[in-house]
């Protein structure tokens, strides 16, 4: 008999065709038909969906909730405080957590790492499919790894793979990377959707069974999606994203979703000759210094996960030409140009023939809308070129009508400034600290309700 062929299934409608197709023939979608394996096809494809299910339901049973029994997830650390920090306390047995960046960003230095601190307690696995065994034993002399108990297993064929962590039975396996696997079961490519799902769903199917952590390592590609739109991202349980810039030396790992531990936590890295160092105090590593304040340079505390940090916000506004600029980096364009129509309509400052531009000192994305009033206020700095008090901080949402909202944990945000020595701040009224605090002592607080009362206010600073 033949072997059983290949499907390619619609990702939109489930329907399925023999053969590929740009227009899926059931629903009409374009550019939707994956391959499947043919076993695989067989259990999720088509007709077999619904018997799929039933087979389901017999072997389930319902019960009330309140009679499940919770259990507590076994962790077990990582050995990098910093990684533990945003995956919510360490590996999770039978998890999947995938690792995406921009190449070159630091993921196998990091994971590297992290296994070898994982191999003294317990057997970890690390799969290189980018580089040879060869390669990854002069990155860990590299990085004073010698001696290390870890094993390693250059491979790229997911069922090899497969086998050899069922052999050895490993705590943590790292796959390196997830792109450059294939299964037999497919003809397409390695990297192509098709591969990068299917391995990923194996492999996250391995982890369930034996209780394997599994960390996936994913290339993020040009648009800036993990390669295969963003296909692993609802597979796996932990999602953690590197960011930041290859020509500074820190680096941040955000935990972008997680099913055991909170999301937007983030770990702080620096580069070192020596390979990736945690970073436990990171707020003062986005400040520049100057020795006296300078004018379009505003401190903002934003809160990261549950840890305030302080980032320098710097803004540069400029005679522009016929048609003025606006340049934002580690911030939002957009909000940019809402913030400066604020600020021209509630605030009479104009910019509207100027060149402005904005940056968020080290490399830091902030996407919090409690950025505004700092970026606000380093703008009007800028433009008047009278620099904001020494010491000062200020954090607060704007709205369209000029009016200043509160930021989440207000509180902790202030008590991270004045614990830094910051003596002087612009704070949401509902920010204000309603009663004395110890930790509060040194710093001035004032609470604003609207944007213009902001901008006056530094004016009498
Ligand atoms: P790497 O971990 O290979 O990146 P990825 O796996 O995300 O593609 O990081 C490589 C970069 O880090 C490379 O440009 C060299 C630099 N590096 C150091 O600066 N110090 C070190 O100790 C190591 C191992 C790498
Ligand atoms: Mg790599």
């Amino acid at each position: 008999m033949a072997a059983p062929k290949n499907l390619f299934a619609c990702t939109e409608c489930g329907g399925t065709s023999p053969k590929w197709q740009g227009k899926c023939p059931h629903c009409g979608a374009w550019n939707t038909l994956l391959e499947q394996a043919a076993a695989e096809a067989a259990q999720s494809g088509g007709k077999n969906r619904l018997s799929g299910f039933s087979a389901l339901t017999a072997t389930s049973k319902v019960q009330a909730l309140s009679d499940i029994q919770a259990q507590d997830v076994d962790r077990a650390p990582t050995g990098i405080d910093e990684l533990d920090r945003v995956l919510g306390g360490g590996w999770v047995a039978g998890a999947v957590v995938l690792i995406g960046g921009d190449p070159g960003i630091g993921k196998s230095t990091l994971l590297l790492q992290a296994l070898d601190a994982t191999s003294r307690l317990a057997s970890a696995l690390y799969i290189t499919g980018e580089e040879s065994a060869a390669q990854v034993a002069l990155r860990a002399r590299r990085l004073g790894l010698e001696g290390s108990t870890l094993q390693v297993a250059a491979e790229i064929q997911l069922e090899k793979i497969i086998a050899h962590i069922e052999a050895t039975r490993p705590a943590v396996a790292v796959v390196d990377s997830i792109q450059t696997l294939y299964s037999d079961q497919l003809s397409s490519a390695p990297g192509s959707v098709a591969q990068v799902r299917e391995c990923a769903a194996a492999l996250t199917r391995l982890a369930k069974a034996s209780g394997t952590t599994i960390v996936l390592v994913g290339h993020v590609t040009k648009e800036g999606s993990l390669a295969g739109p963003r296909v692993l991202e609802h597979i796996v349980d932990t999602v953690l994203y590197f960011e930041g810039d290859t020509h500074s030396s820190f680096r941040l790992v955000r935990a972008f979703k997680n099913r055991f531990g909170a999301v937007n936590e983030i770990g702080v890295f620096a580069m070192t000759e020596r390979g990736l160092k945690g970073v436990s105090n990171p707020s003062a590593i986005f400040l520049s210094h100057h020795a006296q304040p300078v004018s379009g340079s505003c401190v903002l505390v934003t809160l990261e996960g549950t840890r305030p940090m302080l980032v320098e916000i710097q803004a540069l506004v400029d005679s522009g030409g016929p048609s003025p600029r606006r340049l934002s980096v580690g911030l939002e364009r957009d909000r940019l140009a809402l913030l400066l129509a604020v600020l021209h309509r509630h605030a009479q400052v104009a910019t509207g023939d100027q060149d402005v531009f904005v940056n968020a000192v080290g490399g830091v994305r902030i996407t919090e809308p409690a950025a505004d009033l700092a970026v606000m206020l380093a703008i009007q700095s800028s433009l008047r070129n009278k620099p904001l008090p020494k010491g000062f901080i200020a954090f607060g949402e704007v709205g369209l009508a000029g009016e200043v909202r509160p930021a989440t944990r207000g509180l902790d945000r202030l008590k991270e400034a004045a614990k830094l020595g910051f003596s002087l701040a612009i704070v949401p009224k509902a920010n204000a600290p309603k009663r004395a605090d110890k930790s509060l002592e040194g710093i001035e607080i004032h609470a604003v309700e609207r944007i213009e009362e902001a901008m006056d206010l530094v004016k009498g600073f």
